[in-house]
């Protein structure tokens, strides 16, 4: 279908016609532009990762081709509308299976961006930053420069900050301007009018109470000065039609009429099989087919590239596409008749996300129709709170501290994970989980996420644990790309991250039973129907029952030490291999206080500069 190309390039070329003509990016479903071509880099995935490594390694000069396993989908409401997106629907988004440890499926199913922008397209839009100590771990684990100094202004570079209007601040809405940039391409702002905005106040009003010493205000990207504020997220307010838009990766790296690339193709529609290696395990391209394929085996193509293939197709894609490849554990690739390349055993491992639920407060039939205290949903969570082991334990903090910080408990959980296959190696799991202790005990970060909102006739808080100590992991049961990878969540499998859960779970049924909310909530035990008497095991089980990932999916090819069961080294090679790199969530080893935007946009621009380096 060389037409659609066609379109996108003649459309961008009228509009830079006006500054004279250059030939805008090329986004297609045709696999022509690619089957048997050269490029420089071959990237597999166009979502957050892909988009910022292909504008920029284009913008250098390079000739990049990025394949696409999903269509464009810019045009539908549900992308492009930041409160048009239908709760649990199917577009763009992988809606995975995942399994339990026993192998059977579990009730939920995981939401990952399957179009153009990937998870940037269909995700909740929550912006605010990490702090400075946890990404100052990811090179305490063993890989030089990536820290906070060298990825704070790349974090910068990619915002484009739209301050609050004078109405915005009134109601609690305020950024801190020293914390945004201005000069990028990626919108974040506070909604216009602001959501349930008397119920906001409610909350500013009755979190403290709860979670004693908790600082309200300001802007939580200001931490860890800040840890409950008003929601900024990737938005921006389009007068012109009245709604407010989504800012997504492709809104910003794809589609700005300024950013378009003569030497960038976009082939959509098509999914990466797998890497081709040439006798010295140098990746010379990539195997691909179309994703609609259903037959048995469908037309393979292949392009092939000069200086680097790039997997950014995200934390659930891109170690299939190793293991399919040949690069990953004896024991997952031999069965499926995958002959061996590189021994790397941390293939999959390590995978986490949050486990995540909600409790429900019944608001009191007066109040039921009232706008400022519940309304029809739309952008999710307007008050965001972080909340530290002091907050949520004022009294039993220490003997939590006790048990995460002994060195035999570190051993068991490390020993554990190995058994259970979520880690590679003690060593390894040991410095992963360590890391994430620290950052728990020494310098106080969070250990909760409290999710505020109001809609229909409850007011609700969704939570989640917000660093984990369990692990899962992702592999692949078939050869055939168009399968699901077997995804194994193991969510709430550390004692802590149950303690976590249980703890945050009745913390917010106290806040719809404090005083601020007195009179608004009828009942404030609505659902789960389980009293404020309810034990920690009714808790537990309930949580169990209810939990699914947060959606911050990482950790399944971890940038560490290959002795630590690392995938790829600081410059994102995948060891063993020359010139295959990966550059997505999944490089992660661990979670972050924050929600993982802020921190990939930043990762992916210097993973650009990284790669290019590398390159000559
Ligand atoms: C529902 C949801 C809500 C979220 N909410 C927030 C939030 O509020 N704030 C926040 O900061 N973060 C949020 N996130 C997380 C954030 O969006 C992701 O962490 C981030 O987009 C990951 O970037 P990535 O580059 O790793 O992958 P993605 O952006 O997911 O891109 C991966 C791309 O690769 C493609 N792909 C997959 N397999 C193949 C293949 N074999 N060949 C070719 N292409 C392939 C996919 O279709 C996709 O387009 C949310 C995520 C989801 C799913
Ligand atoms: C590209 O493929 C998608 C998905 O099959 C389809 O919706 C879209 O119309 C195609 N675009 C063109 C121009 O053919
Ligand atoms: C599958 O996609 C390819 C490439 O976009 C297209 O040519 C083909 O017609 C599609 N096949 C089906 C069965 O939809
Ligand atoms: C950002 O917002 C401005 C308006 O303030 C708009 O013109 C632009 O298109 C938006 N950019 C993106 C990438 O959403
Ligand atoms: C709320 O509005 C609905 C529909 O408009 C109406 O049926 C209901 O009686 C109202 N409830 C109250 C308490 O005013
Ligand atoms: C855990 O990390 C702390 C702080 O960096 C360090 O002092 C301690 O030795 C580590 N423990 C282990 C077992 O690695
Ligand atoms: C994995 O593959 C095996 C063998 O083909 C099959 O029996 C099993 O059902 C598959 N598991 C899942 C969860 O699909
Ligand atoms: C628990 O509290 C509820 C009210 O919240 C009460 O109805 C119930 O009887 C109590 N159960 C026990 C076992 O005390």
């Amino acid at each position: 279908m060389p037409s659609l190309s066609l379109s996108y390039q003649v459309i961008f070329a009228l509009i830079l016609g006006l500054h004279g003509w250059t030939l805008g990016t090329t986004v297609t479903n045709d696999s022509s532009v690619a089957a048997g071509k050269t490029f420089d880099y071959i990237i597999a995935g166009a979502g957050l990762s892909g988009l910022v490594v292909g504008n920029k390694l284009s913008g250098k000069g390079f000739s990049v081709l990025i394949i696409e396993a999903g269509p464009d989908a810019s045009w539908n409401t549900e992308v492009f509308d930041a409160e048009g997106r239908k709760f649990g629907s199917e577009t763009c988004s992988w809606k995975y299976p995942a399994y339990g440890d026993d192998g059977k499926p579990l009730s939920w199913k995981i939401d990952a961006g399957a179009c153009i922008g990937g998870s940037t397209s269909i995700n909740g839009m929550v912006w605010y930053r990490p702090t400075k100590a946890e990404l100052d771990k990811l090179e305490s684990l063993g890989n030089p420069g990536w820290n906070w100094d060298n990825l704070e202004p790349y974090m910068r570079m990619v915002e484009r900050h739209i301050p609050s209007s004078p109405t915005q601040v009134a109601q609690g809405a305020t950024s801190d301007l020293d914390v945004h940039g201005f000069s990028g391409y990626v919108n974040t702002s506070f909604p216009a009018p602001l959501r349930i905005s008397r119920s906001v106040a409610l909350y500013k009003e009755a979190l403290p109470l709860v979670f004693p010493g908790l600082s309200i205000g300001g802007d939580l990207s200001n931490r860890p000065a800040v840890s409950s504020a008003s929601t900024m997220y990737t938005i921006w307010y389009d007068p012109a039609t009245g709604i407010q838009r989504r800012s997504s990766a492709a809104d910003a790296y794809l589609w700005v009429p300024n950013q378009q690339r003569a030497k960038l193709t976009v082939l959509a529609t098509h999914k990466v099989d797998r890497v081709l290696f040439d006798r010295d395990l140098t990746a010379t391209g990539v195997a691909f087919l179309a994703s609609n394929g259903t037959a048995v085996s469908p037309k393979r193509f292949r392009a092939y590239a000069s200086k680097g293939v790039i997997l950014a197709a995200g934390s659930l894609a891109s170690a299939p596409i190793l293991e399919r490849s040949g690069v990953g554990k004896r024991s997952v690739l031999e069965p499926l008749g995958i002959k061996q390349l590189v021994d790397l055993p941390g293939v999959g491992a390590n995978l986490n996300d949050q486990p995540g639920t909600a409790t429900y407060a019944l608001v009191s039939p007066y109040h039921q129709n009232d706008t400022l205290i519940v309304d029809e949903g739309g952008l999710f969570a307007p008050e965001i709170s972080l909340v530290n082991m002091d907050e949520l334990w004022p009294l039993t903090a220490a003997s939590h501290m006790l048990d995460i910080t002994s060195a035999t408990a570190l051993r068991s959980r490390a020993q554990r994970l190995v058994e259970s296959g979520a880690a590679a190696n003690i060593r390894g799991a040991e410095a992963v989980l360590n890391t994430t202790i620290d950052l728990i005990t020494t310098h106080r970060l969070p250990i909760a996420e409290f999710l505020a909102d109001g809609s229909g006739i409850t007011l609700f808080a969704a939570f989640w644990p917000l660093m984990p100590l369990s692990r899962g992991h992702i592999h692949i049961n078939t050869s055939n790309p168009l399968d699901y990878p077997i995804i194994t969540p193991r969510l709430l499998e550390d004692p802590f991250d149950e303690a976590v859960a249980v703890a945050i779970a009745r913390a917010s049924r106290a806040v719809f039973d404090s005083a601020p909310f007195k009179g608004i909530v009828a009942n404030p035990y609505h659902d789960p129907p389980i009293g404020a008497n309810g034990t920690d095991a009714e808790y537990l089980a309930w949580y169990r029952k209810t939990a699914f990932g947060a959606s911050h999916w990482v950790g399944a090819t971890a940038m560490m030490p290959r002795h630590l069961g690392g995938v790829i080294d600081q410059d994102l090679r995948v060891y063993g291999t020359k010139r295959l790199h990966v550059v997505d969530a999944g490089i992660l080893p661990f979670q972050l206080t924050a929600h993982t935007m802020s921190t990939l946009y930043a990762v992916a621009g210097r993973a650009a500069d990284v790669i290019a380096r590398c390159s000559f």
